[in-house]
């Protein structure tokens, strides 16, 4: 696919923006990014790390810096965010206005499995199990939902499969959806 194309996967941590991401970008063979890797080594310091010692406020700067520089350096990509991306400094805006918004829409009870396989000790999270994570996951979500639900393309579930994807943005493009980016 030769289009300028920005793609943002958006969603709550745990909805696979990164384990979609990177096949994604190889089947339309344009670069991958993951946002928390970028801000990681630009700023050569772990995301917990940048939580605990300049805490959220600055995290959510760097954040919107990293955003801004890897869009307006690379022509097409796919960019894994983070899961609070859209929803500070009225990102979700800017996404839509650069490019393609995909939001990787999960159940409360599927982003509570998926956070226990993958790493529980997000910032976020930390020190939260069981009943009390389920519940946080489910407040955070409920107030997280309305920005992710602004994404151009929302995904359910059952199309949570780069060969899906890939199609979805294909036959996006082909429709002309993509004239108005
Ligand atoms: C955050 C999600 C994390 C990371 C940071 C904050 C959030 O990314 O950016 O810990 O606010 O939801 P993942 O969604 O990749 O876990």
């Amino acid at each position: 696919m030769n289009e300028n194309i920005k793609i943002f996967l958006i969603g709550f941590m745990g909805s696979g923006k990164t384990a979609y991401g990177k096949p994604l970008a190889e089947l339309l063979n344009i670069a991958f990014f993951d946002l928390d890797e970028y801000i990681e080594k630009k700023y050569n310091c772990p995301i917990m790390k940048i939580f605990i010692e300049e805490g959220e406020k600055k995290f959510r700067e760097y954040e919107q810096n990293a955003l801004y520089e890897i869009t307006a350096c690379s022509r097409s990509f796919v960019l894994a965010t983070g899961g609070g991306t859209p929803c500070h400094y009225n990102n979700i805006a800017y996404m839509n206005m650069q490019g393609i918004s995909i939001y990787l829409k999960c159940t409360v009870d599927e982003l509570y499995e998926n956070i226990l396989l993958s790493d529980p000790e997000r910032p976020l999270l930390q020190g939260k199990r069981g009943n009390e994570l389920h519940r946080h996951v489910k407040q955070l979500l409920s107030i997280r939902e309305p920005v992710y639900e602004q994404a151009k393309i929302i995904l359910t579930g059952e199309s949570h499969n780069p060969q899906k994807i890939f199609e979805i943005i294909t036959s996006a493009v082909q429709s002309d959806i993509l004239s108005s980016v």
